[in-house]
């Protein structure tokens, strides 16, 4: 298949309007279009449709136990697609949607299995990014869309990496250049606030426990915090069934270090062992190290920096010949939490 590429960097021409058209077009007529949100790239179909559905996965070789986040344009777009909302996510939608955040909620019966993956509820969110939102729009349809990458791959940010994994796999991309914040939306499981004031965070993201914890009065988190509680986790059903999966992994095995000792003995040992490592460092780091492959998450004091590289960071090495990679953890809060979280799993759990 020929993949159709549009820039739809200058909002409003008519360059512009006819990339949203042809890809609304194709969106209607089945076919995939991925397109940029405020979060990541998205790998975009008819949400209503099995069909088109069953292509997502297709397209990026994803276990079909993982179900898809329908993304819609407004609130009434969003009613159409849930059977109840509950009051908890009625705040969330009035303090942060549009925005980067995923709720979950009751599914409504148009809303077929192939998104859901069965389950009885529905992952909907309401991108904060012109692109998508005209492309939904002009639609006419919720769209269901996964980050764009090759599953297991870091998501991607920008239309060139959409192009690297997904060309010649899907029927057009919408490139509107590079996404504001690099990690995946926070998703919020609302289902259990049937009366009492209380959400479960199920993915860590822009939108912070702290921020949640303002408006609502209990934000628990899904996340296991040791390995007993990771193996009973798995032993359940997954409430983020893509949970259970290993993700964002760069091509070299990555492992974490807590500080700075830690990192410089590593390398050393490494080296002796005839290993070519490649090195993710805090830019105030960055001089210091004497390796060959190294690149700069940004400087450790802007974490936002450093979540709008992150994966673009992952990818970097692996055009490189290194035997694996070492990488710094950041502090552990507000959006902190999410990029933690992301790179936890890009290490396969290995921390030093
Ligand atoms: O920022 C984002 O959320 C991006 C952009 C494209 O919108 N999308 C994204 O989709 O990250 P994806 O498919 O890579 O991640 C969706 C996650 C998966 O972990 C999936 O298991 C979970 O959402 N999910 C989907 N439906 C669910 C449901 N009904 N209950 C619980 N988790 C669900
Ligand atoms: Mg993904």
């Amino acid at each position: 298949m020929k993949t159709e590429i549009y820039n739809v960097k200058k909002i409003g021409t008519e360059e512009y309007t006819r990339a949203i058209d042809r890809g609304a077009e194709l969106l209607r007529a089945g076919e995939l279009v991925a397109f940029p949100t405020e979060t990541v790239y998205g790998l975009g179909g008819n949400g209503l449709d099995a069909d088109a559905c069953r292509k997502i996965y297709e397209a990026k070789g994803r276990p079909s136990d993982n179900p898809l986040i329908l993304h819609v344009a407004d609130f009434e777009g969003l009613k159409k697609i849930v059977s109840r909302v509950t009051e908890t996510a009625e705040k969330i939608f009035a303090a942060f949607m549009p925005g980067p955040i995923t709720v979950i909620l009751p599914r409504a019966k148009c809303v077929p299995d192939a998104v859901t993956g069965g389950l009885d509820t529905v992952a909907v969110r309401m991108p904060d990014n012109q692109v998508a939102r005209d492309l939904i729009l002009a639609a006419g349809i919720p769209v269901a869309a996964p980050s764009a990458n090759i599953s297991g791959r870091p998501s991607p940010t920008n239309g060139e990496t959409v192009s690297r994994d997904l060309a010649g796999r899907i029927g057009a991309i919408l490139d509107g250049g590079a996404t504001d914040w690099g990690i995946e939306s926070t998703i919020v499981d609302c289902t259990e606030a049937e009366g009492r004031d209380t959400v479960t965070i199920l993915r860590p993201g822009a939108i912070t426990g702290e921020m949640l914890q303002e408006i609502i009065g209990v934000v628990k988190t899904a996340a296991p915090k040791n390995t007993a509680e990771k193996e009973a986790s798995l032993k359940r059903a997954p409430m983020a069934p893509g949970m259970k999966y290993t993700h964002y992994a760069p091509k070299a095995p990555m492992t974490l270090v807590t500080d700075g000792e830690t990192m410089a003995r590593e390398l050393r040992r490494r080296k002796i062992a005839g290993e070519q490592v490649g090195l993710l460092l805090f830019a105030e780091d960055y001089p210091e190290y004497e390796v060959d492959y190294k690149c700069s998450l940004g400087s450790r004091s802007d974490i936002r920096e450093i979540a709008a590289g992150l994966y673009d960071n992952l990818r970097y090495f692996d055009e490189l010949p290194v035997d694996s990679l070492l990488c710094p953890v950041v502090p552990d809060e507000g959006l902190g939490a999410a990029v933690v979280n992301r790179l936890r799993k890009a290490a396969g759990g290995r921390l030093l």
